[in-house]
């Protein structure tokens, strides 16, 4: 049985489909007990986003990530993510405050983060790192070993944050944003450095 990390916060759905590696069926993944989250900071702790966040996600991606190229991450998406089962919407939070949230769409051969912000005020503590590697956890438990993401070239400590946390620009798009903005493509695998079974090569 395969298990996808749960918050210790209470979440109204239990059950999330996350497809397998190498085009399994679905698997159907029960929550687990509560568990501490990783974060540097104590203060806040990372659970599943409920639709009653989608308004605050969607306002930080207009205000944080989508500047200047117009805002297509409305709450209205932001629900369709929440609802998707094949998505999980983390956010990182203390008490009622929203701190920085991610989206991780499950493929059957990577993770795809559409979107991921931390609010300005408590950046530089460690949540964007423990939101990032509870995407990595959520992937490796469900047999995916590859994430993808995309930031825009501009966009230099989003970069770095990156690169500290294992990931390689792969390629850059000079028009991947709205047809005139350039744009990185980053990726980590998440096997790369694993021992190999006894007896392989
Ligand atoms: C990128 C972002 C998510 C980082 O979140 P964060 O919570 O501040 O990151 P962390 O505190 O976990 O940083 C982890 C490490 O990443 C690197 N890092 C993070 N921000 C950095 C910056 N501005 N410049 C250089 N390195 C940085 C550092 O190595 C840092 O470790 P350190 O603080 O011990 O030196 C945040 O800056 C952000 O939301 N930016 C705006 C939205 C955005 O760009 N989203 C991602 C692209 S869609």
């Amino acid at each position: 049985m395969q298990y996808i990390p749960r918050s210790h916060c209470n979440i109204s759905s239990n059950r999330k489909v996350v497809r397998g590696a190498f085009g399994k069926a679905p698997l159907f993944l029960p929550a687990m007990r509560p568990v501490k989250s990783p974060l540097v900071n104590p203060a806040f702790s990372i659970r599943l986003a409920s639709q009653r966040d989608a308004l605050a996600i969607a306002e930080m991606s207009r205000t944080l990530i989508e500047v200047g190229l117009g805002w297509s991450w409305t709450p209205k998406r932001v629900i369709r993510s929440v609802q998707d089962p094949e998505t999980n919407v983390a956010v990182a939070c203390r008490g009622e405050v929203i701190g920085g949230f991610v989206i991780a769409r499950y493929l059957p051969d990577r993770v795809h983060i559409p979107l991921f912000a931390v609010e300005r005020g408590v950046r530089r503590r460690g949540i964007g790192r423990a939101l990032l590697r509870w995407v990595e956890t959520t992937a490796t438990t469900a047999g995916i070993g590859l994430i993808r993401l995309e930031a825009r070239g501009t966009n230099h400590a989003a970069r770095a944050f990156y690169r500290a946390a294992g990931y390689r620009e792969i390629a850059l798009e000079p028009r991947m944003y709205g047809g005139r903005e350039a744009g990185v493509r980053l990726a980590k695998d998440l096997w790369r450095g694993r021992a190999s079974p006894a007896g392989s090569a």
